[in-house]
Formats: C-alpha cells, structure tokens, sequence
C-alpha cells in the first residue's frame, strides 16, 4: 500500500473492537469501513481483520477485490460456527494488510438465531487481531445489535440530507437503548458538501448532538479505489483519504485514552504473531 508507515506505539494489550452502522442505506458505511480500517493497520501495523456483517449483498470483499470462498453463511451454516480455526480459515489477507471476513452470501443470513454465532465469531476475531473492525450494513437486527454490544466503540455513518438526519436522531436513541453508552457512541458525517447548503453547526444545533467527525464528498476518488479493489491511500492522497485518516488516529487516541477492550482480557500469545 502506499505512503510510508506511521510508527504508533500502542501498548501490547491494546486491542479495540469498532463497529460501523449506516443511518440509512448507502450513506458510505463500507467506504468508511474499509477505509479507516486500513488506515488502523497502517498507522499501527496492528493485526486489523474487518468483519462484513451486512445481509447480503456485503460489499467489503468486492472494495477490497479479494474472492471469499468462505463466508459467514459457511459459517453459521448447521449447527453453527463452534471452531475457532474454521474462522481463521475463512479470512482472506488483502495486500494493503488487513484480513478480511466476507459477508454472508445468502439472503436472510444471519438470522435472529445466528446472534450468538455471530458473537462467537466476534469474540475469536478479537483474539486473534488487535483491530476488528465490523461493517454492520444499516439495519438494527440481531447481529448488528450482537455487533454493538461487543463494541468498544460505535460509529453512525450518515449524509446531511434530510431523510438521513432524521434517521440519525432516531437511530442514535435506539443505539443507546440496546447498551451502547455515549462515550462509545461517534457520529461521522459523509459526503459533506462543498456548497455549505446545510452547516455542520445546523445539524448539531438541530439534532441536539455532536458530529465527531466529518469526510467530504469525492466520487471520484472513492469510485477509483473500489475499481482497483484497494484502500484510498493506495491510489493518491485525496482529500477525503486524509480525512479517514484523521478518524482513524482519532481512534487509535481514544483506544490509547482507554477506550479500549475491558469487555476481554486476552493474553499476549494469543494475538497472531505474524502482523503484530
Ligand atoms: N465520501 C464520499 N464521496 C463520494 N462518494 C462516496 C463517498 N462515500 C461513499 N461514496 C459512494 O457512495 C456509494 C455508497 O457507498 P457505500 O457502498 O460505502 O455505502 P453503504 O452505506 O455501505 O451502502 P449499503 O447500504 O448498500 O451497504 C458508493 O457509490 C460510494 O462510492
Ligand atoms: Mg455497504
């Protein structure tokens, strides 16, 4: 991947889980997955795996250009998933360093009685790689729920468009109601636009909250990086490639900060020794 590594030393028992959730279909939720997920790994060269949760069609293995052959569908399949090594096995390596679990292939999948697969799988992951970063599509169900709850921290993708906003507020009260506290709780804006038709401080002083973070809009810099199946850094630094960057040292802060990993204890040997 390109640009240079930035030498981070986080402690060795720092490990965070973070999930994104769309305020609404198409907001950007895999774009900023994606993006702030290589970005963890390379500011940190921490194992970094990013888990597609979204009911298909999940897009994580198709911006990142890699062929699942297993998926979560393989893996809640049955019984359900009860091996941890079934779940090492189904990552693919991409070249820009994170491990990626591809979304489920089948509709319908996962189902309200895969919530626990679901939090096995999450749990795994989180002891093998220090990041595990979650695209949990937009929907509240059983595994996006399973996914916050495991979550050091929630992150809601949302446009400012009218529509989104509302939904935002909406789903912020929901997200908090199934036990997510508001210091866990980030608001990202994307797609914010040149225009300044609607302000940043409008939406805050309207929606009575913070935005933490914001990304601009630029199609073409996005639709670049999912044509060449890699991360926005690889192709050029943009605008909004330097904005996801930001977020994700923001969140290398706030796990430095203590945000981190107390729902866990994991020891040392268990992270993979090879990508840290
Ligand atoms: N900052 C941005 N600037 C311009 N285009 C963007 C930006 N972020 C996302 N897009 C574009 O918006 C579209 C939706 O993005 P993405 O697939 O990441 O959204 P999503 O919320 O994951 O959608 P879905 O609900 O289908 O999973 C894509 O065409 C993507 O290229
Ligand atoms: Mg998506």
């Amino acid at each position: 991947m390109a640009g240079p590594r930035v030498a981070c030393a986080l402690p060795f028992t720092l490990r965070m889980t973070v999930t994104f959730l769309g305020s609404k279909g198409g907001t950007g939720t895999t774009t900023m997955a994606v993006n702030v997920a290589a970005e963890l790994r390379r500011q940190t060269s921490a194992s970094t795996v990013l888990a597609d949760l979204k009911p298909p069609p999940g897009d994580v293995a198709l911006f990142l250009g890699v062929r699942p052959r297993v998926t979560v569908s393989h893996l809640l399949a049955g019984a359900g998933v009860r091996d941890a090594g079934q779940i090492t096995d189904a990552l693919l390596p991409h070249t820009c360093g994170v491990d990626v679990l591809a979304a489920s292939d089948e509709w319908g999948q996962p189902a309200p009685r895969d919530a626990d697969g679901v939090e096995f799988i999450l749990h795994t992951l989180a002891a093998t790689h220090r990041f595990v970063i979650v695209d949990a599509g937009a929907t509240l169900n059983p595994a996006a729920i399973t996914a916050l709850q495991t979550s050091d921290l929630v992150v809601i993708v949302a446009n400012p468009d009218v529509p989104c906003l509302r939904n935002l507020r909406r789903l912020v009260d929901a997200v908090r109601l199934s036990g997510v506290s508001g210091d866990r709780l980030r608001v990202l804006l994307n797609r914010i636009s040149d225009d300044g038709a609607v302000t940043r401080a409008q939406i805050e002083a309207v929606l009575d909250m913070t935005i933490d973070w914001s990304v601009p809009s630029d199609y073409r810099a996005v639709a670049g990086a999912v044509i060449s199946g890699a991360p926005l850094r690889a192709l050029r630094v943009s605008d909004v490639a330097r904005h996801l960057e930001s977020v994700a040292r923001a969140i290398i802060a706030d796990a430095q900060g203590g945000v981190g990993r107390s729902w866990t204890t994991v020891a040392p040997s268990a992270d993979s020794g090879a990508s840290q």
